[in-house]
């Protein structure tokens, strides 16, 4: 059997998965090897869905996929990982989406630093546009998930990627520091042409897009029975709940959640996202997730997770996890717990983790089979 090509430059039918790195994402082949062996027909679910790799892994096998989430980055990003639109169609709806988005553009040291007037002003029209559609096409979709790859990033010597002045990619810096950042270097944002730099990222990202297949993204809380309703029924559950003590989550993607409509401000926490500080809510939410996963599930399903917790927390992450499925007293039986990065050395999602955060997080994978 030949190997499949994960490398974007290399096997350009995966470049859609790199449209924008999310924070929390573990690496496609972790699904993609799962979903290898299943039988055709196979429906696939991953209730925290973030930037869509589930979902994505499922299109390139051909298997109809859903994914929830409650951060709107990671629901407009893992939309576009189901959607299909070529370059002619991504750039006809940017053209419309410059044409018709209103302007009103932040003030402040920030926004002024940040980027130049005229692409703050082009930004705010996508933004604008954005915000009064009640249904988006797919170009559109995908056009939304290509903006916000292109959102903040670091300058380049040539044609500019990224919209912003020097910035990280994965996360958005503070206001404060991202300020204190520019001016100690003197560094003033430049003039990018919004239109020129999608398309020149949609043609990277679009030039073999897969098959499409069925499937649906949802910004939806995963606790709630009622945000499954109408997506049928489910044979493989594989997912990544956020990690116990991880604090960024949802502070390091602000700029991109400003784009599709939130404050301008840092927001630190949102209720729709499950609490990461305290063992016991966080024990509390992740039940009622497998709660209402076996729910909308079929008699023999399975469960896939990948998960981790900070080694402060002083529990281990299979005692966690074993404990959440304790609590959620649904039926999923854990079959195996591996540890991974054992087989797979640089290949978990903590190591995805560019942040400030010094201890190792320990991952486990762990296998569940629904039993009634
Ligand atoms: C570890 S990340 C998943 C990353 C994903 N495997 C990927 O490759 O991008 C956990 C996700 O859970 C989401 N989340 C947190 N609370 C949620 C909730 N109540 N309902 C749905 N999603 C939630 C977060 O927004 C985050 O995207």
């Amino acid at each position: 059997m030949t190997r499949f090509e994960f490398h974007p430059v290399r096997n350009p039918t995966v470049r859609m998965n790199g449209v924008c790195p999310y924070f929390t994402m573990y690496p496609l082949r972790f699904p993609f090897a799962r979903l290898g062996s299943v039988k055709r027909g196979t429906r696939v679910l991953d209730p925290f869905c973030g930037r869509g790799t589930t979902n994505f892994a499922a299109r390139l096998h051909g298997l109809a996929s859903a994914g929830l989430d409650s951060n709107p980055v990671a629901a407009a990003v893992a939309q576009a990982k189901l959607v299909s639109a070529s370059v002619k169609e991504v750039m006809a709806a940017c053209r419309r989406a410059l044409r018709t988005g209103g302007r009103a553009a932040p003030d402040g040291d920030f926004w002024q630093r940040c980027y130049h007037e005229a692409t703050l002003s082009e930004i705010c029209a996508l933004r604008g546009f954005f915000l009064k559609r009640a249904e988006l096409s797919a170009a559109e979709v995908m056009l939304r998930a290509v903006v916000l790859g292109i959102l903040h990033g670091p300058r380049s010597k040539g044609e500019p990627t990224y919209l912003s002045n020097q910035m990280p990619r994965t996360y958005a810096t503070k206001p404060a520091s991202a300020v204190r950042f520019w001016q100690k270097r003197e560094m003033e944002p430049e003039y990018v042409d919004v239109l020129g730099a999608v398309k020149r990222r949609a043609e990277y990202l679009l030039a073999k897009l897969p098959e499409g297949t069925e499937g649906e993204v949802r910004l939806a809380d995963s606790r709630v029975p009622a945000s499954y309703e109408g997506l049928g029924e489910f044979d493989l559950v594989i997912t990544s709940p956020p990690y116990l003590g991880m604090r960024t989550y949802w502070p390091d993607q602000w700029l991109r959640n400003w784009f599709l409509g939130g404050p301008e401000q840092v927001e630190y926490a949102r209720p729709e996202q499950i609490t990461t500080q305290d063992a016991e809510p966080f024990c509390a939410d992740l039940a009622s997730v497998w709660r209402a996963c076996a729910g909308a599930c079929t008699r023999d399903a399975r469960l896939i997770i990948r998960f981790g917790a900070l080694p402060s927390y002083g529990t281990e992450p299979s005692a966690l996890i074993k404990r959440t499925l304790a609590l959620a007293d649904c039926g999923w039986e854990i079959r195996t717990i591996k540890r991974a990065g054992a087989a797979s050395q640089g290949r978990r999602q903590a190591d995805q983790f560019q942040t400030k955060q010094s201890e190792a997080i320990e991952e486990v994978d762990v296998y569940c089979q629904l039993a009634h």
